[in-house]
């Protein structure tokens, strides 16, 4: 367990639990239409209660995700929490306050060098979550993770009846390729050149520095 995924590391504010310490960056809290959920790397730890979701999968949700009467099994999912940058990353989403639900999953898994720059990634929400926003804020944290982690091409098989999902991938705001054959659409999301730290830190400063410049200007007049 990571240490801020214990209760005493939330606190309750208005009708909202807050973490109290800075999330590590590979975290983050999404706001959905019914709240806050905490999105985080999964840990092996997390198995059961992955395994215990993808039980709780309506049928259509399950055969969307998986093309087939599929649930995964607890090795698979501890694999999962095992990830490391180089073979891939995966996130959970968890329900925020005293009961921790598990309500998502999403993971990426890298393709061998030399093709280390793609991945294949597949995203699951539990029913009752549904439609509030989650689906598109994992996909966003774990593109931004993954292009941070040095992927460039994020690659889903998508069931063409599957409007939800291609609704999402169609708005990611990412430039989208799609090609479809006889029984999927397969899309690829192009995340852009990953930004190295010595640039990152020039273009956050250059960035700075227009503030700057941008507030002295109107307060100049
Ligand atoms: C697909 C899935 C991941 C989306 O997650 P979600 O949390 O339900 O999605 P969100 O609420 O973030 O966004 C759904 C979007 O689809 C839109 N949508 C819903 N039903 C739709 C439909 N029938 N046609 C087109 N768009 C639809 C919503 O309006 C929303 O778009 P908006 O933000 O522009 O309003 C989730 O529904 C799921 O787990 N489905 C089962 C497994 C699956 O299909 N996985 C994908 C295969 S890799």
């Amino acid at each position: 367990m990571t240490p801020y995924q214990t209760n005493t590391d939330q606190s309750f504010v208005g009708d909202t639990w807050l973490p109290l310490r800075p999330l590590p960056a590979e975290a983050t809290l999404a706001s959905t239409s019914t709240g806050p959920v905490l999105i985080r790397r999964a840990v092996p730890d997390d198995a059961v209660r992955l395994t215990e979701m993808h039980r709780r999968l309506s049928p259509l949700s399950r055969y969307q995700r998986y093309m087939a009467p599929y649930v995964p099994d607890q090795a698979e999912m501890e694999a999962l929490g095992r990830l490391t940058s180089d073979s891939g990353e995966a996130f959970v989403a968890e329900s925020v306050g005293p009961a921790k639900h598990i309500v998502g999953l999403i993971y990426y898994i890298r393709s061998k060098p030399p093709e280390s720059d793609r991945a294949e990634f597949g995203v699951t929400v539990a029913d009752d979550f549904q439609g509030k926003g989650l689906g598109r804020a994992m996909l966003e944290h774990m593109c931004d993770r993954a292009l941070a982690n040095g992927v460039r091409w994020m690659e889903a098989n998508v069931l063409p009846q599957n409007k939800k999902m291609l609704h999402l991938l169609d708005t990611c705001g990412r430039p989208l390729g799609k090609h479809r054959s006889m029984d999927c659409v397969t899309a690829i999301i192009d995340l852009g050149e990953a930004l190295d730290e010595a640039s990152l830190i020039c273009f956050l400063s250059e960035a700075a520095e227009a503030a700057e410049r941008a507030t002295a200007a109107a307060l100049c007049g």
